[in-house]
């Protein structure tokens, strides 16, 4: 139930009931890349919630535009516009939650590690930003490859003296939401009943959904395990491909991502059971960072969810230790690159 509740559906209950009384709540979100493909309809989507009461809009260009279209909505947040890392510090102070999807996309033929020259140095500068403006702010990263920006963003944290692995979230929502239409499509399921727990971390054959521990509980084929599996894998591929040169996901991870906003900020609401998939430090396995359900809490992550990874079928043990030496080496990636730079 507590999955449900996470779900748009939700906002728009609560979107109502904000149009007849003030906002339930005040909170302040910032999202960095705001004008790109995946800002513009993720600052929409987050304009709608009832508990937000400012929204940050920071970019490097175009976001002026972008900020004056979305005050028009009569929902309660306030839109602020910033451009450029000169107005960066005044995005920052405040808030609650900073939203990162600043950062080039794929084109067809690139993996997710060929952003890596581009990204790493964008998510850097935009974290050393939030740690000396909004150290105690929840951070979700969307920047790919989140398996090494994520790491990334740890190290600058720490060096900044204000690392909380609690409040550092690689944002893998849009696994979940894949898997999740993917297998009530496969299975004639109504959808808002379906939740898949995704571990692993966001690129390739690190992308593990638990097709096992699917609610409500339905049984694979062996070949429906594989498929779905591939198809959950390369969904990123499949949309990169589809727009052949025009960039990745944008909107199925803009509403991917406002999901995630929402839970989280439910969360320092003081809800209780709130739950999501997120790429985050982790002791579930020998590697720092792993994706899987986390409760989420007023000081961010609560607990890391175990129970998903007890009773593996022979099929999802066996690609978990595949994928292990590929997510290893990215978040190593990700730690040189801040440290040598240090
Ligand atoms: P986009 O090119 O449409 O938009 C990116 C935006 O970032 C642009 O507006 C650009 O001006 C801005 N930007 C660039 N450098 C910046 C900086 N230093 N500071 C602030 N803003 C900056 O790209 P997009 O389609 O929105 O994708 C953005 C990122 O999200 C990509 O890296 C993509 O791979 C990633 N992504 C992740 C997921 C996920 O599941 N985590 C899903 C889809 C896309
Ligand atoms: C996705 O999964 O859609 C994103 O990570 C974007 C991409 O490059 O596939």
């Amino acid at each position: 139930a507590a999955l449900l509740a996470s779900s748009i559906p939700k906002v728009q209950q609560s979107q109502r009931a904000s149009n007849q009384f003030q906002p339930q709540a005040s909170f302040k979100v910032a999202v960095l890349g705001a004008a790109g493909g995946i800002g513009q309809p993720l600052a929409l989507l987050i304009k709608m919630s009832p508990l937000v009461s400012a929204l940050h809009l920071y970019d490097i260009a175009n976001v002026k535009g972008v900020a004056a279209d979305l005050s028009h909505c009569n929902t309660p947040s306030q839109v602020l516009d910033f451009t450029g890392p000169l107005e960066l510090a005044n995005c920052l102070k405040g808030v609650d939650v900073v939203v990162i999807p600043a950062g080039v996309p794929r084109k067809p033929g690139m993996t997710r590690d060929d952003l890596f020259n581009i990204n790493a140095n964008i998510v850097k500068s935009l974290v050393e930003a939030v740690a000396d403006n909004a150290p105690n702010a929840f951070i979700h990263i969307i920047s790919n490859p989140v398996n090494s920006t994520v790491p990334i963003a740890a190290e600058v944290l720490k060096q900044k003296g204000v690392y909380d692995p609690k409040k550092l979230f690689g944002v893998t929502t849009l696994d979940v939401v894949r898997a999740n239409t993917f297998v009530a499509q496969q299975k004639n399921l109504k959808l808002v009943d379906v939740d898949v727990p995704v571990i692993g971390g966001h690129a390739g054959i690190t992308i593990l959904p638990l097709l096992s521990k699917t609610r409500p509980s339905v049984t694979f084929t062996d070949e429906e395990v594989e498929q779905l599996t591939v198809r959950i894998q390369n969904a990123g591929t499949e949309v990169v491909e589809a727009k052949a040169g025009a960039g990745s996901a944008t909107l199925s991870m803009a509403y991917a991502a406002a999901r995630f906003v929402e839970s989280s900020l439910r969360a320092l609401d003081g809800d209780g059971e709130v739950y999501e998939c997120s790429f985050v430090q982790s002791e579930l396995t020998e590697l720092p960072f792993f994706a899987s359900r986390v409760e989420l809490g007023k000081k961010g992550v609560e607990a890391v969810i175990s129970a998903d990874l007890h009773r593996l079928t022979e099929y999802e043990a066996k690609a978990l230790e595949a994928l292990k030496p590929e997510l290893k080496a990215s978040i190593e990636k990700g730690v040189a690159f801040v440290e040598k730079r240090a």
